[in-house]
């Protein structure tokens, strides 16, 4: 793994968003795959200004998100995909036809799960994936367990990653249980990825995944079997 620690959230952005902004120039059809949560909102933004000012075109890009809370329709504000439109795919000339959030309105969860990996693999590869990491360790929604999946599936969350996304809803009642997410199989099958990590809160996570040793308890640090990780956190997040 290839860690970057900088001074700022800012810092942080818009090291990201240039390590994905030379992917799109280099490769006009990429795919890229994306992360939702606090952590990559400040790199769409930088993309999104790149794109504003002629730097990029996201025309031909191709997107998959890792996950999306279940049951949730597409339309209620607290989905992943209300999150992507708002924060990216509403800000680039992306077609939203080639954007991919799993279905959290879907009557049968199971098959959504297998068709969204039917999905992923049918794009080819990933060139770039982004990913957060939960206070807990998790990445997308493969929260810390006895085993990990390899592929999408349906996930119950656990309760620290309820307490954390409650700051979004009117109260944590309010929180989905469930959600479906890609697998740790289906992460690592990208060609590259960056995980960014900022505040704190994700010091012990960060420290856990950055060990070297693969354990379930850090889902994250399942990413030690990939040969092209690059972590990009802030000072709080590292030390
Ligand atoms: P956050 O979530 O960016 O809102 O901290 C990250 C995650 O849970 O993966």
């Amino acid at each position: 793994m290839k860690l970057v620690v900088c001074k700022s959230y800012e810092e942080m952005s818009e090291k990201a968003a240039a390590i994905v902004a030379e992917i799109v120039k280099a490769k006009p059809d990429c795919v890229l795959g994306l992360a939702t949560g606090s952590t990559p909102v400040g790199t769409y933004s930088k993309l999104a200004e790149m794109c504003d000012a002629g730097e990029l075109d996201f025309s031909r890009v191709k997107s998959v998100n890792l996950d999306e809370y279940y049951p949730i329709s597409p339309d209620n504000d607290q989905s992943y995909r209300y999150f992507m439109n708002e924060k990216l795919f509403d800000k680039i000339n992306i077609d939203k036809a080639n954007t991919y959030v799993p279905d959290g309105s879907a009557a049968d969860p199971d098959k959504a799960c297998a068709d969204y990996e039917k999905i992923v693999d049918s794009m080819g590869q990933v060139d770039i994936q982004i990913l957060g990491i939960g206070q807990n360790g998790h990445i997308g929604f493969n929260e810390p367990a006895d085993k990990l999946y390899p592929l999408t599936h349906v996930t119950g969350l656990t309760e620290s990653t309820i307490n954390a996304n409650a700051r979004f809803f009117n109260s944590i009642d309010e929180v989905p249980t469930k959600a479906l997410t890609m697998g740790i199989g289906t992460i690592l099958r990208a060609k590259k990825i960056i995980i960014l990590a900022n505040g704190a809160a994700k010091r012990d996570a960060v420290r856990k995944m950055l060990d070297g040793m693969l354990d379930c308890s850090c889902p994250a640090s399942m990413l030690n079997l990939h040969s092209d990780v690059v972590v990009i956190c802030d000072e709080a997040a590292y030390n």
